[in-house]
């Protein structure tokens, strides 16, 4: 199990084996961890190194230690490939997820200028402004903000966009998306985020801007979402 002689650290040791343990199901997402001094005297072992590899197995997000309660092993995270420009209802789809939205805000506003440059429309036309926290079964994964132009999808409503918004733009409008670009940052939750999202202020949160085009070219939307960092990983595939 642990073995003393390895040129590996022990607390690495002890890391890959918990980890192990939540990858094979043997610990699951909500199971309370032994205590330190358990885990010290199971392999013989000093309580700073099983502190050394929990706070690994924290920082990593493989466990949560809970103020005077305990360390749990935390939900697995959803890993999401970079390849193809998949909409979130497809994304938790494959996944055998059930996705929603909650609306928070539905507005046509006047296009703010940064917001025109991007989509290449005149500044002040109309654009639907759309927030919404998107779910996975049920447990919120992010808060999305999306500018549409107006004049270039027509007739969305509260219902619409309660469901997929790429839905309804290729099945019922027959309009074809074609490619985005997606920038990835790393932040904390805003008071705003962490109230939405059901984590605490100052939770780390990855900022995604995705600019998507139509298949001929025309700018579609501007989104600025906010995923849950503890929720989600993002993986892509680099070719040589
Ligand atoms: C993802 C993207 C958004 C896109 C959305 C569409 O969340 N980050 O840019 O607008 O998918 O999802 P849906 O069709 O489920 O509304």
């Amino acid at each position: 199990m642990i073995d003393k002689t390895s040129p590996l650290p022990i607390y690495y040791q002890l890391v890959e084996l918990i980890k192990g343990m939540i990858e094979k199901g043997e610990l699951k997402p909500g199971d309370s961890l032994p205590s330190e001094r358990e885990y010290a005297e199971r392999f013989k072992i000093s309580r700073m190194t099983v502190r050394q590899a929990i706070t690994e197995l924290v920082n990593s997000g493989y466990l949560f230690r809970q103020k005077g309660v305990g360390t749990f092993v935390a939900e697995k995270k959803i890993e999401q490939q970079l390849l193809g420009l998949t909409s979130f209802t497809e994304d938790m789809q494959s996944r055998g997820m059930v996705p929603s939205s909650k609306l928070i805000s539905f507005e046509i506003v006047s296009s703010p200028a940064y917001i025109s440059e991007q989509l290449n429309i005149q500044e002040h036309a109309p654009v639907y402004e759309i927030k919404r926290v998107r779910l996975a079964d049920g447990i919120p994964m992010a808060l999305e903000t999306t500018f549409v132009s107006a004049n270039l999808v027509k007739g969305i409503t509260e219902d619409t966009v309660s469901q997929s918004l790429y839905d309804y733009i290729e099945k019922q409008l027959s309009i074809k998306i074609g490619e985005a670009t997606q920038v990835l940052e790393s932040s904390i939750a805003t008071q705003q985020e962490s109230q939405y999202l059901k984590i605490k202020k100052g939770s780390p949160i990855l900022l995604i801007q995705r600019n998507t085009k139509l298949a001929d070219e025309t700018p579609l939307e501007v989104v600025k979402s906010s995923y849950r960092a503890d929720r989600y990983k993002f993986m892509i595939t680099l070719k040589r």
